[in-house]
């Protein structure tokens, strides 16, 4: 636990920015959120047609049991303030530890726990007013993605490890600061793309080593940059390549983006890969100082470290905070991840219910 992360709510009549937060499940809380999470798992998980409404009203339920000071930590997350939300005191799902080796991506899916960590990330999304999607060209199309080592890359070789190991959160490898993919637009769709997710959160099936989750928020290193070159980083002088977890002949690299934008709902929001961004050859060299000055801040940020388990999950503000990770030491670590749309995004919808747009 770091000092960036706040436990207590202080001056919770007074909410500004913030950046990383912890709202406590008390016991009561959680078994009823447990109730929930295992019905919804029961019809098939966030995947399910209806699973949208009954994870609506599940949190409309729990929502009447927190205090004032819950209600105003998740306002405050759903306002577009917060960087990070950590939920604790959350029950654990099974008891049961990992098998030895990594069970396949299929079956792990089907899994009870799995759907039912899914489930619950589903309903602690719309506790924060973010509705659970999938883009059409993004991890096949599904809610659930299942972040773990299924393709190499790691610390220990798998069984049959590729030669060239893809840089996704299906393999091993480490993945530097970035915000989650498209990078179109932030909040409003933008030429038939949607905007990139809001949020997404993270809760652990086994990470039997306790291998942590870093984010780094995004406001004091733009603060640290200045106000010049964060003017520069809103013109869309920018590029970056398709993303590995992108279907297999959809998505594709992107031109003439910016990485800042602000926004009257949500003020500024961002879009970066320190991996996939570049500046483009002919933009100005304020452009070009402005690009190398973020890169050398977010090189030089210390991230907030978060170890997810059973009992917890992490909600990231997309489009104010980056995450990245060390390379995967034990193959056994299964993080279960779900996008979020917050209120304040428009997107293009393609169907309603499960939620999938356009990317
Ligand atoms: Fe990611």
């Amino acid at each position: 636990m770091t000092d960036a992360i706040k436990r207590d709510v202080e001056n919770a009549e007074f909410f500004t920015e913030q950046d990383i937060r912890i709202f406590s499940f008390d016991t009561r809380q959680s078994t009823r959120l447990h109730t929930f999470a295992e019905e919804l798992a029961a019809i098939g998980g966030p995947q399910a047609p209806g699973a949208k409404s009954k994870a609506s009203l599940a949190a409309t339920e729990l929502k009447s049991s927190f205090s004032k000071d819950q209600c105003q930590l998740l306002a405050a997350y759903s306002n577009g303030l917060v960087c990070a939300l950590i939920f604790e005191g959350l029950q654990k799902i099974t008891d049961g530890s990992p098998p030895n080796e990594l069970p396949d991506l299929t079956s792990l899916e089907n899994r009870y726990d799995v759907l039912c960590l899914a489930a619950r990330n589903q309903i602690l999304l719309k506790l924060v007013d973010n509705s659970s999607f999938a883009y059409d060209m993004d991890n096949e199309g599904k809610l659930v993605r299942l972040v773990a080592n299924f393709k190499g890359g790691g610390l220990v070789k798998i069984n049959a490890e590729p030669d060239i190991n893809e840089l996704s959160s299906h393999s091993g490898l480490a993945l530097g600061p970035h915000t989650e993919a498209p990078y179109w637009c932030a909040v409003n769709a933008k030429d038939g793309h949607s905007p990139s997710p809001s949020s997404l959160i993270l809760s652990a099936l086994w990470n039997p080593s306790l291998e942590p989750t870093r984010v780094i928020p995004l406001p004091p290193l733009l603060e640290k940059i200045g106000v010049s070159h964060c003017l520069a980083l809103t013109t869309g002088n920018f590029q970056f390549t398709r993303s590995d977890s992108f279907v297999s002949g959809k998505g594709e690299d992107g031109r003439n983006v910016s990485i800042l934008e602000f926004d009257d709902k949500v003020g500024f929001a961002a879009r970066f890969n320190s991996y996939r961004f570049s500046v483009n050859d002919n933009a100005s060299n304020f452009v070009k100082t402005a690009y190398a000055a973020l890169c050398q801040g977010v090189s030089e940020a210390t991230p907030v470290e978060y170890t997810l388990t059973q009992a917890s999950a992490m909600v990231i503000n997309n489009v104010r905070s980056l995450h990245c990770r060390d390379v995967i030491k034990d193959n056994r670590r299964v993080l279960v991840r779900i996008f979020g749309l917050s209120k304040f995004s428009s997107p293009v919808v393609i169907s309603e219910d499960p939620l999938l747009l356009q990317g």
